[in-house]
């Protein structure tokens, strides 16, 4: 349901959640100080409650506000990359329920760089909490009426274009007392950029630590209503392999549903921009527009150009939305 900008905070108010446009892909918005709202957000998208949410400011000096320790390399990041595309994760504030953080002590915050949210926020003058519009594990929403489908136009949503970025930010954890940090999801921002900036303030990068710091990575997600499938070679008749590789897939993996059709009568082949910026913009509406197209299957062909690092967080998505990689 499309609503405008006072809609949107109106219902917010009142505790209510709203589905708004960023940069990267639609969210869907709850108040972080109305519980009955980040209880929504988790029963709406039915997620469970293992896996974090972030919250989303309108300032650095918003961002303080959610957490306990804010170093000097929080400020640069910000400062290089706000509003945009990154979110930070550092120790959590005590206003900022554990419902919201997982139970964990750490919190991910981030600037979004679209003008309908971040207005949202100097209206309510409190952060949102915002995870993808999109049920668990499915393909995460660009445009709003990616949103209006994925919930049966049952969540109110504010059209705010389609996203110029495509992919979920980039998420790093830093680690003060330490001097070191992770990047726990890989977005448009490189590693090799965030190591270089970490080395002006002393923070080397280092691996994610453990499963605990680095909740919400399941091994399926933004899986398309039918199966992908990535197609590494020349593979004989792609049919009758598909067809055999299918049956022995399970039913579900992590709480994520696999769709196995009982034969392949067509498949659609999927294709990306060779740009890698222009491919992120593209991929999450090419997933969906590609099993509306009454095939099967899809299929996406791999290019030895999309081992390289600027199509790194592109083809991690890729492989978790694949039920198949031949
Ligand atoms: O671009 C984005 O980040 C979008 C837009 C709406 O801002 N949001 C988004 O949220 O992708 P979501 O909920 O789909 O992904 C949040 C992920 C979690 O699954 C987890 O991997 C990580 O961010 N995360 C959040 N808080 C964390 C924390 N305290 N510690 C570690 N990871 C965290
Ligand atoms: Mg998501």
């Amino acid at each position: 349901m499309l609503v405008s900008l006072p809609e949107a905070n109106k219902l917010l108010e009142s505790g209510e959640v709203v589905a708004l446009p960023t940069e990267t892909v639609y969210g869907l918005a709850g108040r972080i100080d109305h519980d009955k709202a980040i209880q929504k957000i988790f029963s709406t998208k039915q997620r469970p409650f293992f896996d974090p949410l972030i919250v989303h400011v309108n300032s650095i000096e918003m961002a303080k506000t959610c957490v306990s320790q804010w170093p000097e390399f929080a400020t640069l990041l910000a400062k290089t990359y706000w509003p945009g595309p990154l979110t930070i994760v550092l120790p959590k504030a005590s206003q900022i329920s554990g419902l919201i953080t997982s139970g964990l002590d750490s919190v991910g915050v981030r600037l979004p760089r679209h003008k309908v949210f971040v207005d949202v926020i100097d209206e309510q003058k409190c952060p949102l909490a915002a995870p993808s519009a999109n049920k668990f594990g499915r393909v995460s929403p660009t445009t709003a009426e990616h949103v209006e489908v994925e919930f049966d136009q049952r969540v109110p949503v504010v059209d705010g274009g389609p996203c110029t970025v495509g992919i979920e930010s980039t998420v790093v954890l830093l680690r003060p007392h330490e001097k070191n940090f992770s990047v726990l999801r890989k977005g448009m921002i490189s590693e090799t950029e965030l190591k270089q900036l970490g080395a002006t303030c002393g923070y080397e990068m280092t691996a994610s630590h453990s499963a605990i710091e680095s909740p919400g990575h399941l091994k399926h997600h933004y899986m398309p209503s039918i199966p992908l499938i990535l197609v590494g070679g020349e593979v004989k008749d792609l049919k009758k392999k598909i067809e055999e590789s299918l049956r022995d897939l399970p039913d579900s993996v992590e709480g994520v549903k696999l769709i196995r059709p009982s034969k392949i009568d067509s498949i659609h082949e999927m294709k990306l921009p060779t740009e890698p910026a222009l491919a992120a913009r593209e991929l999450y509406t090419e997933l969906r527009n590609s099993a509306q197209q009454g095939s099967d299957v899809i299929v996406f062909k791999l290019q030895p150009y999309h081992k390289e690092k600027s199509f790194e967080a592109i083809m991690e998505r890729m492989t978790k939305a694949a039920s198949l990689v031949l």
